[in-house]
């Protein structure tokens, strides 16, 4: 089957199941089509989703989970807020629950993210006004890093430290790092969490640079410079994190496009992780199942180019149903809660065209990391 075809397979047969109304004829049966977790591990990626506690309380969704995932993010409870929620005390409880899901469940843990400039915690800002800020950025780094060696698989070092439209020649944003150290804080962090776990992969994760929109082509070329800029001062960063929190509408995915970007970037050394994928289409003038065949094709137009660099070893969902997505919560005008529909599974833990899209794309991707 080409692309074309198992994209019209997987949505008639998804509407197919439907009008039947039985699961146990459908292609999206858990004991017909293996999970994503197990069709990637194929290609030697590791899928898997972004977590909180909360939800892990939630017993249809956690068989969910493990039913299609090898590895586990916390959306939010390794952010600096979380993890220091006062100066100097530390609150690990939430981040060791879900290492210790992970560990009991055999997935693999990554961490997000411990240089950022939102996820702070207030007294952050103002310390960072009154005192040197290195230790503030070295010292938390040391502490959470040295902790989970060996635990968490890849850390997303510094996230979205690009950002063009704030005027500053090579394409950095403003942030209290930025303010409190300079450029050199982004170096900084990394030669601090390597020399906290050598063994860590150490992940830039970014934004804004999968699709053709307005200021993509800076925002690709700030990237860029600031990895070409990394290599070339020996700062041990491995991995280019692709958010994709993909904008089927807004900012449509041009294969060359993205292909030469991404050939740049694994040119430096780079592997290419997806770190955050998801998709954002709230159009009013779409029925549901158009936006869930627009999402579906549009991962698939995505991971077929990202996987065809075969640099790829970790592909993450930012969640993995519908009934948990920082998108339809955020979703202020909507009158459904479930309105949106951004990720693989929905809010019942029934597998959607974009689930199939995934599958596919892991499926058939010629993948072989060294
Ligand atoms: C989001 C979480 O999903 C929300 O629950 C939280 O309130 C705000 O942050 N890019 C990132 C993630 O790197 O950390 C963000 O996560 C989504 C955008």
């Amino acid at each position: 089957m080409n692309r074309r075809d198992v994209l019209s397979y997987a949505i008639g047969g998804f509407l197919g199941s439907l009008s039947r109304g039985t699961q146990a004829t459908s292609p999206f049966d858990y004991s017909v089509f293996k999970p994503l977790g197990e069709l990637a591990r194929k290609r030697k990626i590791f899928y898997g989703a972004a977590v909180s506690s909360k939800q892990l309380k939630d017993p249809v969704f956690t068989s969910a989970l493990l039913k299609e995932c090898r590895c586990i993010v916390a959306e939010y409870e390794s952010k600096r807020y979380s993890l220091e929620p006062k100066q100097g005390q530390y609150d690990f409880s939430a981040m060791d629950y879900l290492a210790q899901f992970a560990r009991n469940n055999g997935l693999m843990f990554r961490g997000h993210t411990l240089v950022w400039y939102a996820g702070n915690p207030a007294w952050l800002d103002t310390m960072l006004i009154n005192r040197p800020a290195e230790p503030l950025l070295t010292n938390y780094i040391q502490t959470v890093v040295q902790r989970y060696a060996g635990v968490v698989r890849s850390w997303d070092v510094v996230n979205e430290a690009v950002n063009p439209l704030d005027g500053h020649q090579d394409g950095l944003r403003n942030s209290l790092w930025l303010s409190g150290l300079g450029r050199r804080y982004i170096d900084l962090a990394f030669q601090v969490a390597h020399e906290s776990d050598p063994k860590a992969q150490l992940v830039y994760n970014d934004y804004n640079t999968e699709g053709v929109w307005k200021h993509g082509d800076r925002w690709r070329y700030a990237t860029l410079k600031l990895l070409e800029g990394m290599k070339k001062r020996n700062v041990p960063v491995h991995s280019f994190g692709l958010q994709a929190h993909l904008e089927p509408i807004g900012k449509p995915i041009d294969e060359r496009v993205l292909y030469a970007f991404l050939r740049e970037i694994k040119d430096l050394g780079l592997r290419i992780q997806v770190t955050e994928m998801d998709v954002r289409n709230n159009s009013p003038l779409l029925t549901a199942q158009q936006r869930d065949q627009q999402a579906a094709e549009t991962v698939r137009k995505f991971l077929d180019i990202v996987l065809s660099l075969a640099v790829t070893d970790e592909v993450v969902t930012w969640g993995l149903s519908d009934r948990y997505s920082w998108l339809n919560k955020s979703n202020k005008n909507s009158t459904s809660e479930f309105v949106s529909s951004p990720l693989p599974l929905d809010a019942e833990m029934m597998r959607k065209p974009m689930w199939r899209s995934i599958a596919s794309a892991f499926s058939e991707a010629d993948h072989h990391i060294d």
